[in-house]
């Protein structure tokens, strides 16, 4: 297939990329370079199998012509859509550029896909979404694990900027199966992905790093002097808060395997983790084991817009398409974070 992976110089589109261009398929990588780094696609292109394959664009989403005219140039026949500003407690104190890139930017993408129809080659046909668990807000406890039904009701902008996303998509299909166009999306709802290419070629590089893996990481690594647990009075077991987390290359592969089995005029939603949380000092205690080196911790205050308990039921999309996690293991997990932060301690390099 021709993908379009938007956001492919971030932390799971580049994994996206990467998988992509191994089952070999060919990829343009879109991005804005805001947050992703243009050394993930080069990295990619240089030493991925078929990297020869990659096209890359330094472009933003919400240019819609030139979005439309490298749809028509590229043949692209699916989109995966990974670009968006992604970290919740900046979405609390900036909703307005989430609404601005996540859900007016998906806009502007969906709308050269729709101009595409009516190109030679069919256009765009496929269209995979990053949509996010924080679409669910804070559920219930009786319904955590959490199932796609469950009511998705988010607490902080960044949910809310995704769930709008999903919405649009399903009245895209719905329209444009009414016009006899041939569509079908995803809308894939991650829970909290972590981890890193396990050959060490590509992983996980933000400024600021806001994710809890990864923080705990380097204040292992000494390079910064402790960290802060937000919130210590959560209703769960030790009163910290529980999450699901997944590998970025078992994300990668399921949205290969989602890519593959589209049927057009369909709007399906799976949930991407692996079926069971832990809790942020259970987290902690696992980077210590894994790094040997003790991580100095205190507790502060709980971060704006954490719901307490999230993690998947995956059963949907075990049962329909027959994935599920191969990285189940959290140490595991962990240890290809700390691979390639201690391979690469400046990251991509600034
Ligand atoms: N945490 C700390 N200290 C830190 C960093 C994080 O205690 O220094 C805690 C957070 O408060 C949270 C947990 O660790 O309880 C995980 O936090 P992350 O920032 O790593 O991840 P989030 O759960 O906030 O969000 C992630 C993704 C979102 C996605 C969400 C879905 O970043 O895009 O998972 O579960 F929506």
């Amino acid at each position: 297939m021709k993908v379009l992976v938007t956001g492919g110089a971030g932390y799971i589109g580049s994994h996206a990329a990467q998988r992509l261009l191994a089952d070999g398929h060919s990829v343009v990588v879109v991005d804005n370079l805001s947050r992703g780094h243009a050394r993930a696609v080069q990295r990619l292109r240089e030493h991925a199998r078929n990297g020869d394959r990659l096209g890359f664009e330094h472009l933003d989403i919400r240019a819609t012509d030139p979005i439309e005219t490298l749809i028509r140039e590229h043949r692209i026949d699916t989109v995966m859509h990974f670009a968006a500003l992604t970290y919740v407690g900046e979405s609390v104190e900036k909703p307005l550029d989430y609404y601005e890139n996540n859900t007016a930017g998906s806009l502007s993408l969906l709308r050269a896909c729709e101009r595409s129809w009516s190109h030679a080659h069919g256009g765009v046909r496929r269209f995979v979404f990053s949509s996010t668990a924080a679409t669910y807000g804070e559920p219930p406890a009786d319904r955590v694990p959490i199932r796609e039904d469950c009511p998705q009701n988010p607490i902080n902008p960044y949910g809310a900027s995704k769930l709008m996303v999903e919405r649009m998509l399903r009245d895209s299909v719905a329209a444009a199966a009414r016009s006899g166009s041939d569509f079908a999306a995803a809308c894939l709802r991650y829970f909290n992905v972590a981890g890193a290419d396990h050959t060490g070629l590509i992983g996980e590089d933000h400024d600021p790093e806001t994710h809890l893996i990864p923080i705990a990481i380097q204040a292992a690594m000494g390079k910064r002097p402790g960290m802060t647990i937000f919130g210590e009075d959560y209703p769960t077991t030790d009163g910290t808060c529980v999450r699901d987390y997944v590998h970025v290359e078992d994300l990668a592969d399921a949205h290969v395997t989602v890519m593959q089995k589209m049927t057009t005029g369909t709007c399906v939603a799976y949930n991407l983790g692996i079926g069971r949380g832990y809790s942020v000092k259970e987290v902690i205690a696992a980077v210590e084991r894994v790094t040997a080196k003790p991580i100095p911790v205190r507790i502060g205050e709980r971060r704006a817009g954490d719901p307490p308990v999230l993690f998947a039921d995956p059963a949907k999309i075990r049962a329909e398409l027959g994935w599920s996690a191969s990285w189940t293991d959290l140490e595991r997990i962990i240890s290809t974070a700390w691979e390639w932060m201690r391979r690469n301690p400046e990251g991509y390099g600034r």
